[in-house]
């Protein structure tokens, strides 16, 4: 079971590692959301937030903080966001919001990664959360296919959209031995956008509550 309280913590305690003067990488979440607000409080010592998702440039922009453009900023030197689950190796599935194509764009961009996490996130093998992909719409059924031969099983998240206008396949009954291997593989697939696995680029930081993990 999630646990607000730690979500809010970690996203408290995600502030230590805002720098003055920073543009910072914002990712989409009901935890990222306590980081935002606690970022509202610093507002005036950053330039601003370069944001993962429409859900995060409004709440950035209704607490006045300045949402700018990745294109215009250069590399970012901090991402905070939030997880569906992480292993001992700070790899991720995201993806639950269906905001991790600009999730995983922000990232990377960013020389640091904190994840902020509550306790019911930390698995020691990935898979048992559904593993979204952000697809191309024509190619819902060629991916479908492509992930039944892969051992999978795909739920087309119908009635969502993504902030690119695409579709969300969700993989359930995959136990994800390696994490890597899986995203390069299911990267080269035409149709398929993002993979929701962060195993590439994991994590630098994870913050389960206010607590950092080893
Ligand atoms: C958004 O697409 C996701 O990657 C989120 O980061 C993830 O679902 C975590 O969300 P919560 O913080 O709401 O649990």
């Amino acid at each position: 079971m999630s646990n607000a309280n730690e979500k809010r913590q970690a996203g408290e305690a995600a502030i230590r590692y805002v720098e003055d003067g920073a543009i910072v990488g914002v990712g989409t979440g009901s935890t990222v959301a306590f980081f935002i607000d606690a970022l509202a409080d610093l507002k005036q010592r950053i330039q601003g937030a370069v944001s993962s998702s429409e859900q995060s440039t409004a709440q950035l922009k209704k607490l006045g903080i300045p949402v700018l453009d990745l294109n215009a900023t250069g590399p970012l030197t901090l991402y905070v966001d939030g997880a569906d689950e992480c292993d001992p190796y700070k790899r991720l599935i995201k993806g639950g919001g269906a905001a991790l194509t600009r999730e995983k764009i922000v990232a990377a961009a960013s020389e640091k990664f904190v994840c902020i996490i509550d306790s019911s996130k930390r698995v020691e093998l990935l898979g048992k959360f559904p593993v979204p992909i952000e697809v191309i719409p024509m190619a819902r059924s060629l991916i479908g296919r492509e992930i039944v031969k892969r051992g999978g099983h795909p739920v087309w998240r119908d009635g969502v959209v993504t902030d690119n206008g695409n579709w969300i396949i969700d993989v359930h009954g995959w136990q994800i031995v390696d994490p890597a291997a899986l995203e390069s593989e299911l990267n080269q697939l035409p149709g398929i956008v993002t993979v929701g696995l962060f195993a590439r680029r994991p994590a630098d930081v994870v913050l389960i509550g206010d607590q950092l993990m080893g």
